[in-house]
């Protein structure tokens, strides 16, 4: 089966009112109703901005994070009920520096997603093992563990990336073998939790160190579904060109 390709942008704390505006037309004026899926996920507070210039485009937006409770006291978090109603349509839950910096666990990323889906909005649930956990061979037991929080969500509205943390803003990527590992085993996981035929059709990204020039390799793995971008999403015309990089984008395997 082949799976639309799904390119995320994933600015993290980076951009501004003036550079969302025109990154956004850049891309609004390029996207292609046949082409990958793109979502770009900036910061909150360039959101309605990004929202209001993407709406009616094949550009969709998204977000990097939500609370669990739809409201309440819940000083300085936002709630996934507050993104829908602003138009977002995406929200990337349990990324590894909200592991690593916030505390984020397995159990506060599994009620984000499933608030989340409740409230409307498509998740991005991130996992992937760290370069110690890698190197002890612990890879499997961690990707099994950090998944099996899906086991409770809607996989109409799930993307899962594979983002093995080691290669996360290093400039060390994966290899295509070791991507396709895991994208392999991920997918058998997501069988036994969600059934083969929602499996076979859920989109698993790539991310860490995607850039425009490993792009075409990776995405051209046949359960590399897509990626999930940081770094080199920052730069509209790196970002396009990653977004050709995949089949179906104008330059990928086999077009
Ligand atoms: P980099 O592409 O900068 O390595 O970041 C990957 C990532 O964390 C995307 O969510």
């Amino acid at each position: 089966m082949r799976r639309r390709s799904l390119i995320v942008a994933n600015w993290k704390m980076h951009g501004t009112v003036a550079s969302v505006q025109s990154y956004l037309e850049t891309m609004v004026a390029r996207a292609m109703p046949t082409g990958p899926e793109v979502v770009i996920c900036p910061p909150f507070t360039l959101l309605p901005a990004a929202v209001l210039i993407a709406t009616g485009s094949e550009v969709v937006i998204g977000a990097q994070n939500c609370h669990w409770e739809d409201k309440g006291a819940f000083t300085g978090e936002v709630a996934p009920t507050m993104l829908v109603d602003l138009g977002v349509r995406w929200v990337i839950v349990g990324h590894s520096e909200r592991r690593q910096y916030f505390g984020e666990s397995d159990q506060t990323a599994a009620a984000r997603s499933q608030a989340a889906q409740r409230a409307g909005l498509d998740v991005i649930f991130c996992l992937g093992e760290t370069l110690e956990q890698r190197e002890t061979g612990e890879t499997m037991t961690v990707l099994e563990r950090q998944s099996a929080v899906l086991a409770g969500l809607d996989p109409a509205r799930l993307a899962v990336a594979y983002e093995p943390v080691w290669a996360i803003g290093t400039g060390r990527t994966a290899t295509t073998v070791q991507a396709q590992e895991a994208h392999a085993a991920l997918r058998r996981r997501l069988a036994g939790l969600l059934g083969t035929e929602a499996a076979a059709a859920l989109r698993i990204l790539y991310g860490g160190s995607v850039k425009p020039d490993n792009a075409a390799a990776l995405l051209a793995q046949p359960d590399v579904d897509g990626a999930l971008v940081g770094g080199a999403s920052l730069d509209v015309e790196g970002f396009c060109a990653i977004i050709h990089a995949a089949p179906g984008g104008g330059r990928g395997a086999g077009e």
